[in-house]
């Protein structure tokens, strides 16, 4: 399968790309920096250019997306807005705009996180994103075209990134790199549509 990697030389993008290639997929990695395939999730525009240069995709996944952290008094419109505007439409955006480019019967797999389901002080703009990325996943899955499928992977922490966020985290268990990429491997080698694949944490409400 040609399977897209968005997000590739992240620390979540880059175990998926290494299992993906494990699982014998062709990849092709793509991230804002990247020397080959280069896209700013921000513009449509770009994105629409990126799709245009990789012809006949199996696979499109999502490995991106920021948020602002900020106690909740604190917090502003725009700062809600970064986060609404990168995470969550940049991901929507790829899959608006991916539909026309995917093959049939292809696959999107995008990510959210813990946030919503068991949230952290300063995090009510990741709770927001990740909860509407998990609703819009399920919604969509009943009317891609093509047989097209969609799921999304929401970790927890990843231990790679705990000397950033550690802090943020108290007693959270961790979850290797390596064991979130395996819900990646599931959906895009898999059957299901329209599933949020928990890693490393138990969901409290669908
Ligand atoms: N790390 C964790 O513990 C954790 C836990 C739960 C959920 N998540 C979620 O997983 C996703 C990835 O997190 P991560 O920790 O792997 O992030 P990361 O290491 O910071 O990697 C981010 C990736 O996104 C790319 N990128 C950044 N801005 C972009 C843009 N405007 N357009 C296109 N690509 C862009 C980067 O490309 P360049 O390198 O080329 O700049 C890089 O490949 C996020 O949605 C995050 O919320 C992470």
């Amino acid at each position: 399968m040609k399977v897209v990697v968005i997000g590739a030389s992240g620390t979540v993008g880059s175990a998926v790309v290494e299992t993906l290639k494990q699982a014998q997929h062709e990849v092709i990695s793509v991230s804002l920096n990247a020397k080959n395939h280069k896209v700013d999730i921000a513009s449509t525009e770009s994105i629409e250019k990126m799709y245009q240069s990789i012809s006949s995709i199996d696979a499109i996944v999502a490995t991106i997306g920021k948020v602002k952290f900020a106690p909740v008094t604190e917090f502003t419109e725009d700062l809600y807005m970064f986060g609404l505007q990168n995470k969550l439409m940049g991901q929507v955006n790829l899959v608006s705009i991916g539909m026309r480019y995917l093959n049939k019967g292809g696959s999107f797999t995008l990510t959210s996180g813990i946030l919503n389901q068991d949230p952290i002080p300063m995090g009510s703009s990741a709770a927001m994103v990740n909860g509407a990325l998990d609703a819009f996943v399920k919604a969509a899955a009943m009317e891609l075209p093509h047989q097209m499928r969609i799921n999304i992977v929401s970790p927890t922490v990843l231990t790679e990134s705990l000397p950033v966020y550690e802090k943020f985290f108290p007693g959270y268990r961790s979850v290797s790199a390596k064991e979130v990429a395996q819900a990646y491997h599931k959906s895009v080698d898999g059957l299901q549509t329209g599933q949020v694949y928990p890693v490393g944490y138990s969901r409290v409400f669908a």
